[in-house]
């Protein structure tokens, strides 16, 4: 027969802490976003390798001014406009399509902004969280997004305003911990501070250091800035 669990045990018992992200192979893993615990969602796929090819060899310019793109209506020739017409161009907008129904049907926006289009500094390889609600990132050439588990990460480190890049990235890691990183056409769901009841906790993120030499990234970026 088995005994009650002392007093002093029971105060002393630690319950192992949920994760603050998740993984799947399916779509569905994407509503998991709605998990108070989970901060960050990665859909792991694959692309075509045609595609990839055919974008990083036609996708021109840096990502433009955000584009609204409403639910009822959505204009996606807006952020593919000037890729040359054909079955991969049609596969692209299919994808984005895609991603857009899931952002929207998940989030209950109006209204989604997005871009789409060539990464090329290291502007962004501090970590760092967003000041929106959700953003869903897909790389489709190059490296994929990197980001820290919740117990990876210093937050108060996250503010300091001194050190910028590697030097601030020692600080925001824990020591003895690994960043994270998305597979080129992976779909990353992260949680922003905006996120209700997320303020300072939102997921912590940074674009991967392209480095001297290296090719652009083609990167989609669909954010929504307030849930309704
Ligand atoms: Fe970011």
């Amino acid at each position: 027969m088995l005994s009650a669990p002392s007093v002093a045990a029971a105060s002393t018992l630690r319950l192992p802490t949920p994760p603050s992200f998740c993984l799947g192979s399916d779509s569905s893993v994407l509503t998991t976003v709605n998990d108070p615990a989970v901060n960050l969602v990665r859909w792991q796929r694959s692309l075509p390798m045609a595609l990839g090819s055919w974008l990083a060899k036609h996708v021109q310019a840096a990502p433009r001014t955000p584009v609204a793109l409403r639910a009822l209506s959505p204009d996606l020739d807006q952020l593919v406009g000037d890729l040359p017409p054909g079955v991969l161009r049609t596969a692209l907008v299919t994808d984005v399509s895609l991603l857009l129904g899931h952002l929207l049907a998940i989030s209950g926006a109006p209204v989604v902004h997005g871009s789409f289009g060539l990464v090329t500094g290291d502007s962004c390889v501090k970590f760092h969280t967003d000041y929106v609600a959700l953003r869903l990132l897909c790389t489709y050439v190059g490296p994929g997004t990197e980001w820290l588990p919740e117990d990876s990460v210093c937050r108060p480190c996250l503010g300091e305003a001194t050190p910028a890049g590697a030097e601030a990235n020692a600080h925001i890691v824990k020591a003895g911990h690994r960043t994270k990183q998305a597979d080129t056409g992976d779909v990353l769901l992260l949680k922003g501070d905006s996120w209700p009841g997320n303020a300072n906790r939102g997921a912590v993120h940074r674009s991967p250091s392209l480095g001297p030499g290296n090719p652009p990234r083609v990167v989609l970026t669909l954010t929504v800035w307030r849930l309704p």
